[in-house]
């Protein structure tokens, strides 16, 4: 797809996915510095997202934030952003071919952010860009090195932010996850407490 429908990093209009077209109430794009470090993906805005038009500010939103706070990290100095940028209805996973659909862009805001890794929140973003079926729970924490947009890019296994409301034991998994992702902001300005993966 090309990113003629893209103005930098932000969709500002498209017509691709028909349901989700006529479902959404705005389009919603990603959030954050333009050369964050740090590059989280969800899978697709839920209700709350489509009324404030950001990423991840519902409930998963404030689970994120703590555990970003917790890991020495502040949401401002993050990019969040989702695989698919409309609604879906009922809050329903996103189809392949929704997924489809986004890709382009998502793939244009990793190349545009440059992040020094990709963290994916849920099982959806995860399977998404490493092209495999992942088991998150037992994979979180965990780097893999894939393709993604002709480049290659560590990309970091989450739980999604909701697991740890509906399964309190994922909570130590998406701390030590979100630690694990802080390191690579100071691998970033040069201080690694990171080896090879
Ligand atoms: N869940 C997601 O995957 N993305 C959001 O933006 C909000 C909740």
């Amino acid at each position: 797809m090309s990113d003629g429908e893209m103005d930098g990093l932000e969709v500002v209009a498209c017509e691709h996915c028909p349901e989700l077209v006529d479902h959404r109430g705005r389009i919603v794009n990603g959030t954050g510095p333009a050369d964050a470090d740090l590059l989280f993906v969800g899978e697709a805005p839920g209700q709350s997202e489509d009324e404030q038009g950001e990423p991840f500010v519902g409930r998963s939103g404030d689970v994120l934030d703590d555990g970003l706070r917790d890991a020495g990290l502040d949401r401002g100095d993050v990019r969040i952003t989702n695989c698919v940028r409309c609604h879906p209805p009922d809050n329903r996973d996103p189809t392949d071919d929704e997924l489809s659909n986004c890709r382009g862009y998502l793939e244009t805001e990793i190349d545009r952010v440059d992040p020094a890794v990709v963290v994916t929140l849920g099982k959806v973003p995860a399977e998404h860009l490493l092209e495999r079926d992942v088991a998150v729970t037992s994979e979180a924490g965990d780097v893999a090195e894939v393709e993604i947009g002709g480049e290659r890019r560590r990309v970091l296994v989450c739980v999604h932010p909701a697991a740890t409301l509906y399964d309190p034991s994922q909570r130590e998994t998406f701390a030590s996850t979100l630690e694990r992702a802080a390191d690579f902001t100071d691998e970033s300005s040069g201080q690694s407490r990171i080896g090879d993966f």
